[in-house]
C-alpha cells in the first residue's frame, strides 16, 4: 500500500485519506494507493469507502508534472472506471478544490457530500486539453448537457451550492470532510442505499452541439481546447454507451495532450507561479506595509490608489494643486464604482474606502508616516527627480520610494536622493486596477527587502511581479518598442497597418500594434520619437513622420475620434481611416520607397523574430533573469495569447534555428535593426532552447 493514500477501516467502512500536499495532485503513488485501497476494501468485506483529502484539500486535479512524461498505470480514467465499478457503495466528501481529475474521482464515487466553503469545477481548458477520465461523459449526465457544456468549455469553478442545485453532489455539511463523509456512508448503509454509478444513469440530451462548437471555437480566439470539448460532450450524448463515449473523450484528449497549445498553456501556469520565486528572496523579510502614497492622480497614480484601497491599504493620494487632487479623487471614485457595479464591494465599503481610506493632499509633509510611496508623475526626468528630492526630505527613516516610470532611468532618479538603497521602480499597466503585471525594477543600490516589498505588495494587489533591470523601458516596453519598429518597418514598405493588425489577432494577440496605439494615445509614441530624435538618432536607425503628422493635426486615437482608425461613438471598434493610407504613401515617395506585397505569413514572422531577438537580448543582457520572465512580462501587460505560452515557449516549439536564419536573412537588407542577439546565436550553436535556460535558473 503506498503512503500516499492512508487505509483505515472504521467498522463497515473503509477510509482512504488522501495525503500529497500541497494539493492532493492525482500522481502515479496516488492512483496506485486509491486502486488497492479499493481493492483491499472490497477484500477485506467493508461495505463502503469514504475518498477524503487530508490537508488543505480533495484532490486538486491529475499531477500536472506527470505530462508529456511516458504514462504510468495505474491511468486516471481506468482507476475512475474501477473505482465506480465497485461494488461497495463509495463516498466522497469534499473540501478546498475539486478540480479536473479531482472532480472526476468525486463522480465515480456513487455518492458526493461537500463542505459550504468547497468549490469544483473542470478547469482542464486553461492548460490547453479536456477533462479525461471521464468527466466530458459523466459531468452531463448529472448536470445536464448545457450546465455540463459551460462549466467544462469554461473551466469555471462553481461553489458547494451552485453544485448542490446542479445536482453534481448530493449533501452539503459543516465539519471535517473525514466527519461528514463518515456521518453520510452511515447513514447510506443503515437506510439501505446501494452503489448508484454516474456512468449508468441516462445519456443527456442532445443540443445544437454545432452551433455551440462554432460559437465556443469565435470565443476561444485561436485556443482550440474549449471547442473541443464541445466534441467530447456531444459524444456522451451521442455515443451508442459509456464506453463508446468514453474511447470518444479519450481519443480528443489525446489530441488536445499532443498539441503545441498544451505545452504553451503548462507552460504558463508553471511560469506565473515561478516568476515571483526569487533565490535571493528567500527569508528576506519584506518591510512593513500598511499605507502608502500616490503622487500625481492622473491615469496611472488614479488606477494604483485604485488597487491599492482594494487590497486594503489606505492612500494618500498628492496632488499638484486642490482643483487636481478633485479629480484625481474624481478618477479614484469612477473606478471603484466600476467595482461597485460588479458586486466587488459593498456601498459601505465604497464610502470607506472613498471617505477614510483615501485622504488627499498637496503638500509633501502628508507623506512623512506611508511605509511606501508611488510616484506616477509626468514622465520627465528633471520632474521625477525633483519629486524624489522632496520625498527623501520628508518621508520618514525606511519608507520606500517607487517609481512607475516607463522608460527612465531608475538609478538616475535614485540618486536624487541621499538613500538610493530605498528607491526601486514599480511599474503598473494601464488600467493599473486592471492589469495583472508588475514590474519590480531593481536598481544598482536597492535593498533586497525593499525588493522583497516590491514582490509583496505585487501579491497584496493579486499582481504577477517579474523582477527587471535597469533599462530604457526595463522588459517589456524595451521588447514592445523593438517588435513596434519591425511593424513600422514593413508599414513603410508596402504592408497596410490593417493587414498587420489582423495578422496579429489571428495569430491571437488581443488587439494589433496599430488599434493598441490608438487605444494608448498616439501622442504617447510621439512624445518618444521626439526625445529619441532629440538625443540624437543613429542614422542607420529608420524614421518617418507620418504619424507625427496624424498627432499634429490632433488625431491622437480613440480619445480623439481619430487615428490608425476611424471610432464613432458607441461602437466598438473602429473602421480603417482613410487619410493614413495618404499620409503613408506620401512619406513612402519622400522616402523613394516602392512598396512591395507582404503575406500575413512574412507580417507575423518579422513581427515575431524582432520580438524574440529583442527578449534573447533582454535575458542575455540580465534584464530579465530567466527567459520565463519575458514570457510572463508579455502574458500579462501586453496581450500576448496564453495558449502560445510567451514569446520565447513560442520561439522554443519553432525551432530557434528557424528563427535565426530569418533573422540573418532580414539582416541582409537591414543590418543595424537586424543583429541577432548573442544569446539567440550560442543557444542555436549548442543545440539548447530557453526553457533549458529556465530549468537551469528555477
Ligand atoms: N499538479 C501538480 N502540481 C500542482 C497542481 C497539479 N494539478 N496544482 C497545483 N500544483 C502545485 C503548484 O504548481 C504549486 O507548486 P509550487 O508551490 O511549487 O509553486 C503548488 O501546487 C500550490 O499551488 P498554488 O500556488 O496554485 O496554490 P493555490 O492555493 O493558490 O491554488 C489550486 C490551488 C486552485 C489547486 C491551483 O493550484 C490550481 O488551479 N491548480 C490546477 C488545478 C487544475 O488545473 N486541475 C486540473 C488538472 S488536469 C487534469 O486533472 C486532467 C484530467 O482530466 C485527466
Ligand atoms: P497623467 O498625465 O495622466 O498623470 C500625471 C499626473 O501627475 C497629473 O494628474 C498631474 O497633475 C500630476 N503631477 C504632475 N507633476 C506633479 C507633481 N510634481 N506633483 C504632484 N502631481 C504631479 O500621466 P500618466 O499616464 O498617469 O503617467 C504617469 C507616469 O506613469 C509616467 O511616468 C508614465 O510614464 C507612467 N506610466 C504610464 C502608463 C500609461 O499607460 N499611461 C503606463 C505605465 C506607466
Amino acid at each position: 500500500m503506498s503512503d500516499a493514500i492512508e487505509y483505515q477501516l472504521e467498522g463497515e467502512i473503509a477510509v482512504l485519506k488522501a495525503q500529497n500536499p500541497p494539493v492532493n495532485a492525482l500522481g502515479v503513488d496516488i492512483r496506485k494507493g486509491l486502486l488497492s485501497g479499493i481493492e483491499r476494501a472490497e477484500s477485506e468485506g467493508a461495505k463502503a469507502v469514504l475518498i477524503y483529502g487530508d490537508g488543505r484539500t480533495y484532490f486538486a486535479g491529475a499531477d500536472i508534472k506527470e505530462f508529456g512524461k511516458p504514462p504510468q498505470e495505474p491511468w486516471l480514467p481506468e482507476l475512475c472506471n474501477r473505482i465506480e465499478a465497485s461494488p461497495l457503495v463509495v463516498v466522497s466528501a469534499m473540501h478546498g478544490t475539486a478540480l479536473g481529475g479531482g472532480l472526476e474521482v468525486a463522480l465515480s464515487s456513487h455518492y458526493r457530500i461537500a463542505v459550504p466553503t468547497a468549490k469544483m469545477g473542470l478547469p482542464e481548458v486553461h492548460l490547453g486539453i479536456l477533462p479525461g477520465a471521464g468527466g466530458t461523459q459523466r459531468l452531463p449526465r448529472v448536470a445536464g448537457t448545457e450546465k455540463a457544456l459551460e462549466m467544462i468549455t469554461t473551466g469555471r469553478h462553481i461553489g458547494a451550492k451552485e453544485a448542490l442545485e446542479a445536482g453534481i453532489i448530493d449533501r452539503i455539511a459543516e465539519g471535517e470532510p473525514r466527519e461528514i463523509g463518515l456521518v453520510y456512508a452511515r447513514e447510506l448503509l443503515s437506510a439501505g442505499a446501494g452503489r448508484r454509478a454516474v456512468g449508468e444513469m441516462p445519456a443527456p440530451a442532445a443540443v445544437d452541439f454545432d452551433a455551440i462548437y462554432e460559437a465556443t471555437l469565435k470565443k476561444g480566439r485561436g485556443q482550440l481546447s474549449p471547442a473541443t470539448c464541445v466534441r467530447a460532450v456531444q459524444a456522451a450524448a451521442e455515443a451508442p454507451s459509456l464506453e463508446e463515449g468514453l474511447k470518444r473523450e479519450r481519443e480528443l484528449f489525446m489530441e488536445l495532450m499532443n498539441s503545441d497549445q498544451r505545452l504553451g498553456l503548462i507552460h504558463a501556469f508553471f511560469s506565473e507561479r515561478a516568476v515571483s520565486k526569487l533565490p535571493e528572496l528567500k527569508g528576506v523579510e519584506p518591510r512593513q506595509l500598511a499605507s502608502i502614497g500616490v503622487i500625481g492622480g492622473g491615469t496611472m497614480g488614479a488606477g494604483i490608489a485604485t488597487a491599492a484601497l482594494l487590497s486594503g491599504l489606505s492612500v494618500v493620494m498628492l496632488e499638484m494643486s486642490e482643483e487636481a487632487a478633485a479629480a484625481a479623487k474624481g478618477r479614484i471614485a469612477g473606478n471603484l464604482q466600476g467595482a461597485l457595479k460588479r458586486g466587488k464591494i459593498s456601498e459601505e465599503q465604497f464610502a470607506q474606502l472613498t471617505e477614510e481610506a483615501l485622504s488627499l493632499a498637496t503638500g509633501y509633509e502628508a507623506l512623512s508616516d506611508v511605509d511606501l510611496v508611488i510616484e506616477a508623475v509626468f514622465e520627465e526626468m528633471s520632474v521625477k527627480k525633483e519629486v524624489f528630492g522632496k520625498l527623501d526630505a520628508v518621508c520618514k527613516k525606511g519608507a520606500i520610494l517607487a517609481s512607475n516610470t516607463s522608460y527612465l532611468d531608475v538609478n538616475e532618479i535614485a540618486a536624487a536622493t541621499s538613500r538610493p538603497e530605498d528607491v526601486i521602480g514599480l511599474h503598473f499597466f494601464s488600467p493599473a486596477h486592471v492589469m495583472k503585471l508588475l514590474e519590480v525594477v531593481v536598481a544598482d543600490k536597492t535593498a533586497l527587502d525593499v525588493v522583497a516589498t516590491g514582490f509583496e505588495l505585487g501579491k497584496r494587489l493579486k499582481k504577477i511581479s517579474v523582477r527587471a533591470g535597469v533599462c530604457d523601458g526595463f522588459i517589456g516596453n524595451r521588447i514592445l518598442a523593438t517588435y513596434r519598429k519591425a511593424a513600422d518597418h514593413m508599414v513603410l514598405d508596402g504592408a497596410s497597418p490593417y493587414q498587420i493588425d489582423k495578422a496579429l489577432t489571428e495569430f491571437g494577440f488581443a488587439m494589433g500594434p496599430f488599434a493598441v496605439a490608438d487605444l494608448a494615445g498616439l501622442d504617447i509614441g510621439w512624445a518618444v520619437r521626439k526625445r529619441k530624435r532629440a538625443e540624437g538618432m543613429d542614422p542607420r536607425d529608420r524614421d518617418s513622420s507620418y504619424a507625427d503628422k496624424m498627432c499634429e493635426a490632433g488625431n491622437f486615437g480613440q480619445k480623439t475620434g481619430k487615428g490608425y482608425y476611424v471610432y464613432e461613438a458607441g461602437k466598438r471598434g473602429g473602421t480603417p481611416n482613410p487619410e493614413v493610407s495618404d499620409l503613408i504613401a506620401a512619406e513612402r515617395a519622400e522616402q523613394g520607397i516602392t512598396p512591395r506585397a507582404f503575406t500575413d505569413e512574412e507580417i507575423l514572422n518579422r513581427y515575431m523574430a524582432a520580438m524574440v531577438n529583442e527578449a534573447a537580448k533582454v535575458v542575455g543582457e540580465g534584464i530579465a533573469r530567466r527567459p520565463l520572465d519575458v514570457d510572463m512580462t508579455l502574458l500579462f501587460g501586453y496581450g500576448f495569447p496564453r495558449y502560445r505560452g510567451g514569446p520565447l515557449k513560442w520561439a522554443d516549439i519553432q525551432g530557434l534555428d528557424k528563427i535565426l536564419n530569418n533573422i540573418k536573412s532580414y539582416a541582409e537588407e537591414d543590418a543595424y535593426f537586424w543583429e541577432a542577439a548573442p544569446l539567440l546565436e550560442t543557444l542555436v550553436a549548442e543545440g539548447r532552447s530557453f526553457d533549458d535556460l529556465n530549468k537551469e535558473n528555477s
